[in-house]
């Protein structure tokens, strides 16, 4: 099966190789030709546990190749999925799809044979009709389908999730697409992964409905932390009494700085947009966004009260700048809210991060110290913070972070260490939901 994989971000990447050692022969596309470059060479622009030995194996092997030219593969193929950025727009919250139609022009021009052309961006309600339309148009000879086959990936699982899925989700007009859809991903059958075949619009909202909810889950869980402060109770207890239920699940509610990443922040504002377009309030979302936003605000007050009411002047030594643990990705991470203010503050803040710290001097101001080492970046701190819960972070030498430190302030914002052998250690620990 021949399948071309147009855009070599994040989503395309990992599901391209995914389909590759599934057994396609499968092309990778982008208009990147320096992407492509290093591509070809098995160089991996993104940090993704298991990835780079993927790609290599699997270039090795001739399952999978790359290319900066539509004219190449397209032909060919019996999949071509659009798997292109849709970031959030500017002001308004909805998906900027120039990318996703400008591919579908693209492509419709060189469709040979019966071809099923799949959105795999995550694309707002219609985006898979409005992409045949395209199609039909520029090509009006063309015999394809369209279909919808949002992806779940989690970065730093990216993989494994791809890999050992809970489910497929697959939206079709036609059975010969679902048929080649299935085929696709018969590998999955030997772990007995639920294939769920819908319409183009229900894949295309499944999405968008999955993500909210996890999302929901997060920011219900936040607000809770707030109440189990006022009154003395402790959110993992309530976490895991709540999700012990096997209705609710024990997974996504775990307390944090707030929810970040290329997903939840701009899926939620689009599902939003969305609703109120088709003259539908979706009053929940809009709350969960609101909570979230309000997290990384009662973050700031946190660190705040913690030293006594200012940080003017005060070293701040930051452990974690990425939205979460094994990616280096920054965007939407609370990072960027919280510490900016910090230092609009008088704050003065050194920083580690095991794999963000590049991406990190592009998007944070630069004023923002960066160590290599831990350690050394926890020198001469008046508060030590956890914004992001890195292995690395989980068995550090607190005895000699304390005997180096100025202060004892230590805020751990992902709940990460025992409050009772933080304070036997000397620290005036803070963490979110826990006395
Ligand atoms: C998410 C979805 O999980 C995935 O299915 C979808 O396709 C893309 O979006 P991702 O953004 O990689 O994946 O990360 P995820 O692990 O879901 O975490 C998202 C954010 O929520 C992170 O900032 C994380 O720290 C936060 N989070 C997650 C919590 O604060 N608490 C939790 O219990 C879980």
């Amino acid at each position: 099966m021949n399948v071309t994989m147009i855009g070599s971000g994040y989503v395309g990447l990992v599901s391209g190789a995914c389909f590759a050692e599934f057994g396609a022969h499968v092309t990778c596309l982008d208009v990147d030709k320096k992407k492509i470059a290093d591509l070809n060479t098995g160089k991996i622009p993104i940090y993704e546990p298991g990835l780079e030995n993927l790609v290599r194996e699997n270039i090795r092997k001739g399952q999978l190749q790359f290319t900066d030219s539509y004219g190449d593969f397209i032909g060919q193929s019996d999949l071509v999925f659009i798997a292109v950025g849709t970031p959030s727009r500017h002001g308004d919250g909805h998906a900027d799809l120039t990318y996703v139609y400008k591919a579908a022009r693209e492509l419709a021009k060189h469709l040979r044979g019966y071809t099923v052309v799949v959105d795999k961006s995550t694309v707002p309600i219609g985006t898979a009709k409005h992409v045949k339309r395209i199609i039909a148009e520029e090509n009006p000879a063309a015999d394809f389908d369209v279909a919808s086959n949002p992806e779940f990936l989690r970065e730093g699982a990216a993989i494994s999730d791809f890999m050992r899925p809970d489910r497929v989700v697959i939206g079709v007009e036609t059975e010969r697409a679902a048929a080649l859809l299935r085929e696709l991903y018969r590998p999955l059958n030997l772990i007995e992964t639920p294939i769920v075949t819908t319409g183009l619009e229900s894949a295309e909202l499944i999405k968008y409905a999955a993500n909210a909810f996890l999302a929901t889950k997060i920011s219900f869980i936040n607000e809770i932390s707030m109440l189990c402060e006022a009154v003395g109770a402790d959110v993992h207890a309530v976490a895991k009494g709540m999700g012990l239920d096997g209705r609710i699940g024990r997974k996504f509610l775990h307390v944090g700085p707030g929810y970040g990443g290329s997903c939840f922040p701009k899926d939620t504002k689009a599902l939003v947009r969305i609703a109120q377009e088709n003259g539908a309030t979706i009053r929940i979302v809009e709350s969960v966004i609101e909570v979230n936003e309000a997290q990384k605000a009662r973050m700031i007050n946190k660190i705040r009260n913690a030293l006594g009411g200012s940080v003017t002047g005060k070293t701040l030594s930051v452990l974690g700048l990425t939205f979460k643990p094994e990616t280096d990705d920054m965007r939407d991470a609370p990072a960027l809210t919280i510490l900016p203010k910090l230092l609009d503050n008088g704050a003065i803040i050194r920083a580690h991060d095991p794999k963000g710290m590049n991406e990190a001097r592009t998007v944070l101001p630069e004023t923002v110290r960066y160590f290599d080492d831990i350690y050394a970046t926890l020198e001469q701190a008046d508060a030590v913070i956890i914004l992001t819960e890195w292995n690395a972070y989980r068995g550090l030498d607190l005895a000699r972070i304390k005997k180096n430190m100025r202060g004892s302030v230590f805020l751990d914002l992902r709940n990460i260490y025992e409050p009772a052998r933080m304070r036997e250690l000397g620290f005036e620990y803070h963490c979110i939901g826990r006395l």
